[in-house]
């Protein structure tokens, strides 16, 4: 949730790592600071600030050099917002800088513990317990102090630590919060997301969890917290520094939104086999035999990637006709499940360190659970810790919510579905059917989005609402579940999502002229039903605006998207929606990009 990014070299550090910030600004954003190496020996500076990056920037002096640095940008969880609760913290001699992500669990205990010893604190922060115990250690190297820090606590972390007495270096360690080092030329870089690293290099290393390294302007090494050389081999990031920027677009939101023909375009590239109807996903580690001894199917993710499951499930029982459910990681790990050796577990993540997701993994791997991650960010925490997987290939998505992650997901899980299905009892035409499907998405959701114009012209009217419903059947109600949050995520305006089929048992109760209803009514097998539930509402005065096949007389307003199999038609019902909350909040002068109270990647329980 937080970022964190650090450098070592010869270049003037401030600006470089204030840019690093900003591109990290996406995870947390309630507070950030900045330490650099003092050209006067035995001291380190530091500026931290309360608010956004460029409050912290208005906040640095001129005269703030240094080649070394560490920098963070916050989202609290122990201590509000405040600059003093911001990182770095600072020792009291000002010899020990620590930026953290993470929790320290015991930090309660360790701090009762330190205050006995006459130790003050200044924030009240679990993080400041590191910088004590390093400044603390007596032993002779900072990799030795650093290592007793993070042996005596638990919980989750990625740090960097700076110390004025060993000013040629910067030593991190990784445990449940992603580290990644940045190898250039003659300087080093870390961060907490390669979003901050691209712009200077793309050769990077992505530490395991229980594993440290020590960066020196020409040279790295990484090792294990019990001190045994590891083997890191730098690897090519495929995201190239550009598709972090705007380009030309007033928010990541809207890029993303219309990066979704091309980004859907490179989830099929090379997957699809036209010879046997079938899709091949290289990564899966499943061969036909085992796929064929998959009795259930269950997904689990949070948030959006939870809604894209639901699709997913809905795809996998309907194509392989292999019982198949999604759950919400975050529940999921608190019950006790019943850890079936014939269930293939299946777990989504945008991010891929989404920590509900990942504990959830961890819990169904130490059971023996074979589980495949449907993941966007590749080498990420969930991609590594499942047995294989299919990688979504969205690309970079820097708005806090997620749209076109979801439809690549989505999408993944068509190409999952077929896969399966084709090895079980998806037939040859079937097969043939929802490929060409899948390859008229691209052009269908253009389609979409030059409509743009129209769904602006609604938005005006839906920014009015204090409350919106969201109603969908079966394949529909997962695509009204995750409209309704889009648009309760950016606009702040209540909503609710419900199966339609429920609606005379409650929700019905709500409807009346200012609760607008928006409406999925695909052209399918359930078409009668869902116009059944547009005259109850309509019955009771309520508006109606429908995203269908064809114009609904009983709406007040139609979205009409293009047909395609009945199988696939979710993908495209959920993309006029995303503008739709997107209008909305920006007719109501939203900050779109990040919303109140969240983060990008939910790396904390
Ligand atoms: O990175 P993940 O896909 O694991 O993230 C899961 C949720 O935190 C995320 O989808 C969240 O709901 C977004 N804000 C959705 O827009």
């Amino acid at each position: 949730m937080c970022g964190i990014v650090g450098y070592i070299g010869k270049r003037d550090v401030a600006p470089l790592l204030l840019e690093g910030l900003a591109r990290l600004e996406y995870r947390g954003y309630d507070s950030a600071g900045i330490v650099v190496n003092s050209p006067k020996a035995g001291a380190l500076k530091m500026v931290k600030a309360k608010g956004r990056v460029r409050d912290l920037e208005a906040r640095v002096p001129k005269r703030f050099a240094g080649t070394t640095g560490i920098a963070h940008t916050r989202w609290a969880t122990h201590g509000a917002p405040s600059d003093v609760n911001s990182h770095p913290h600072l020792d009291p001699e000002n010899k020990v800088a620590v930026v953290h992500n993470g929790i320290v669990d015991n930090a309660a205990e360790l701090r009762a513990k330190l205050e006995a010893e006459g130790v003050v604190f200044a924030s009240e922060t679990d993080t400041e317990v590191i910088t004590h115990l390093i400044a603390r250690s007596q032993a002779d190297t900072l990799e030795e102090k650093v290592r007793e820090a993070v042996k005596a606590i638990d919980g989750t972390y990625g740090i960097a630590v700076m110390h004025a007495d060993f000013t040629d270096r910067i030593v991190v360690a990784r445990n449940g919060s992603p580290v990644i080092l940045g190898i250039g030329e003659k300087e080093m870089l870390v961060a907490s997301d390669v979003a901050a690293l691209i712009a200077h290099t793309r050769q990077v290393v992505t530490l395991n969890d229980g594993e440290m390294a020590t960066l020196k302007a020409d040279d790295f090494r990484t090792y294990t917290t019990s001190g045994t050389t590891t083997n890191a081999t730098p690897e090519t990031v495929e995201w190239e520094a550009a598709s972090y920027d705007m380009g030309g677009h007033d928010t990541y939101m809207h890029k993303e939104i219309s990066e979704q023909p091309d980004a859907v375009d490179r989830v099929l590239r090379g997957r699809i086999d036209d010879r046997f109807n079938t899709v091949h996903l290289g990564g899966l580690n499943l061969d036909p035999r085992e796929a064929r001894g998959i009795r259930r199917v269950k997904i689990l993710g949070c948030g959006t990637s939870y809604h894209a499951g639901l699709i997913g499930a809905g795809l996998i029982e309907g194509m392989a006709r292999i019982p198949a459910d999604a759950e919400p990681a975050s529940e999921f790990r608190y019950r006790n499940p019943v850890v079936d050796p014939d269930t293939l577990y299946i777990a989504v993540s945008q991010s891929g360190e989404t920590y509900d997701v990942l504990a959830a993994v961890q819990e169904l791997k130490r059971k023996g659970a074979r589980v495949l991650g449907v993941v966007n960010v590749v080498g990420s925490a969930i991609a590594r810790e499942a047995d294989g997987g299919v990688y979504v290939h969205a690309g970079p998505e820097v708005c806090v919510v997620s749209t076109k992650c979801f439809t690549n997901t989505v999408v993944a899980f068509a190409l999952l579905a077929v896969h399966l299905g084709r090895i079980r009892d998806l037939s040859v035409t079937d097969g043939k059917r929802i490929i060409e499907g899948l390859r008229k998405l691209p052009a269908q959701i253009q389609e979409i989005l030059d409509g743009e114009e129209d769904i602006k012209k609604l938005a005006a009217e839906f920014a009015e609402a204090k409350s919106m419903m969201f109603i969908g059947r079966v394949r529909g109600y997962p695509v009204a579940l995750e409209a309704s949050l889009k648009l309760k995520e950016i606009s702040y305006i209540h909503a609710e999502a419900y199966p339609a089929s429920e609606l005379k048992h409650g929700p019905l109760a709500l409807i009346e002229p200012s609760l607008p209803t928006v409406a999925i009514v695909p052209d399918d097998d359930l078409l009668e039903k869902n116009r059944a539930a547009l005259e109850e509402i309509k019955a009771r005065s309520g508006r109606i605006l429908a995203v269908a096949h064809r114009e609904q007389e009983k709406a007040d307003h139609t979205i009409v998207v293009p047909k395609n199999e009945d199988e696939l038609d979710p993908i495209l019902m959920g993309i006029p929606l995303q503008l739709l909350a997107y209008h909305t909040a920006l007719a109501m002068g939203r900050d779109i990009d990040k919303p109140r109270n969240l983060a990008k990647s939910v790396t904390v329980e």
